[in-house]
């Protein structure tokens, strides 16, 4: 049985509940861990919470340069969206969050690590198979699957032992936040024909009136300056989410497939996430050589199943990331946004030094370097094949044999 756990604390009221909870039932010692996804939050006051719900160690980690240039970066150049739509906000964040888990395990001798997810969700997952990929030595405490309480109960708990919890029966939603995107579920959006209201929405509330255009550059598949500002990852994408967000734009409403076997609904709000999305792909039509982006298409959604399984750290994942690195060589070039009322954000161009659209190719003006009688016999021999297979139809239809 463990002796010292380190758990995945967010501050919330069932990680709050768990410190206390593994004291008692389980006679544990437990270090809680709060990571800075960029969610937002006090930090401080979220040390004290642990504190004071009996942890003995709290610590909180700033990991949004981490998380975004190491776990956020390669998703993006893989174009990664989960069934083809959702971005992997939640499920990018999980793995980052184990590392460090299992990096504090080591440095406080704890021989175990614990988190608050349920049984029916994908976190748990990601928690326990990224730990079992970096410390198969260590246990896994997941004790909110197994408490069996209800809020209510939850919250009498809290109260018995004066653990200080904000509990806002306001909201009925339940919220994932870091950097990448916000993810809102429960409440009235468990009815999939339910529109969902506008007040699950934080980051995609219109209040932009004019239109506006942004020129986003990329160097080797990763946006690195806005309108010839340099940021690191970590605010660029804060600043997209911004500004993009601001003509409503950047919301996904689907029914998706969880790895336990559930379909459930999903609100997803991350303009920055889609708006670099679209304009990276984007940035690989215009320089990705046309076998490799095929192959490259054909290997996304595998490398988004990867992911949203709970594969981070697992050998096809690794290796798919050398071949996605090296697909990344010449994606550079900037992508012009352009933003406008009601709720809309396209690419309205793209430009690159390495650049393989070859205007002098592609003109239908008099003035082109294409040797047009090359196409005749081109097309001759390509169609070769078909036109002998249709001969052999024509000689069957009129009784040739
Ligand atoms: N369905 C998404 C995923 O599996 C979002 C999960 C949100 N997590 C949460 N604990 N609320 O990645």
């Amino acid at each position: 049985m463990a002796k010292r756990v380190v758990l995945a604390y967010s501050g919330g009221l069932d990680t709050s509940v768990a410190v206390r909870w593994m004291g008692e039932e389980l006679g544990v010692e437990v270090i809680a861990l709060a990571a800075d996804v960029g969610q937002g939050g006090d930090w401080d006051e979220i040390k004290e919470r642990a504190k004071a719900a009996g942890a003995v160690e709290a610590i909180v980690l700033d990991l949004r340069e981490e998380y975004a240039n190491e776990y956020v970066a390669p998703a993006l150049k893989a174009n990664a969206k989960y069934e083809g739509k959702y971005p992997l906000i939640s499920s990018l964040s999980r793995p980052v969050i184990v590392k460090h888990l299992v990096a504090a395990a080591r440095q406080f001798n704890a021989d175990a690590i614990a988190h608050g997810c349920t049984g029916k969700g994908n976190d748990q997952v990601r928690f326990e198979v990224s730990t079992m990929a970096l410390a198969p030595d260590l246990e896994v405490i997941a004790p909110v699957r197994g408490w069996g309480l209800t809020r209510e109960q939850s919250i009498e708990y809290a109260e018995r032992w004066n653990i200080p919890i904000t509990v806002t029966k306001s909201s009925p939603y339940s919220i994932d936040q870091n950097l990448w995107g916000r993810t809102i579920e429960c409440g009235i959006l468990e009815d999939p024909w339910e529109a969902p209201p506008e007040d699950v929405y934080e980051l995609t509330t219109p209040t932009a009136t004019d239109p506006v255009e942004l020129v986003i550059s990329f160097e080797q598949g990763l946006p690195v300056a806005i309108d010839g500002r340099r940021l690191p990852l970590h605010e660029l994408i804060g600043e997209v989410d911004r500004i993009v967000g601001s003509y409503g734009w950047g919301r996904i409403d689907m029914v998706e497939n969880r790895r336990v076997g559930i379909k459930s609904r999903e609100i997803y709000e991350c303009p920055g996430a889609l708006a670099l999305l679209m304009a990276h792909a984007d940035l690989e039509d215009l320089t990705l050589e046309r076998d490799l982006a095929h192959e490259k298409a054909r290997l996304e959604p595998r490398y988004a199943d990867l992911v949203y399984d709970g594969l981070w750290f697992s050998p096809l994942k690794q290796a798919l990331d050398a071949f996605v690195d090296k697909s990344q060589e010449f994606v550079t070039g900037d992508v012009r946004l352009r933003c406008e009322l009601p709720g809309r954000c396209i690419v309205a161009g793209r430009r690159s030094e390495v650049s393989l659209y070859d205007y002098a190719l592609a003109t239908y003006e008099a003035a082109d370097r294409f040797r047009h009688q090359d196409a005749e016999g081109f097309v001759r021999l390509w169609g070769l094949g078909v036109a002998t297979w249709a001969a052999r139809q024509v000689g069957r239809a009129s009784g040739g044999e």
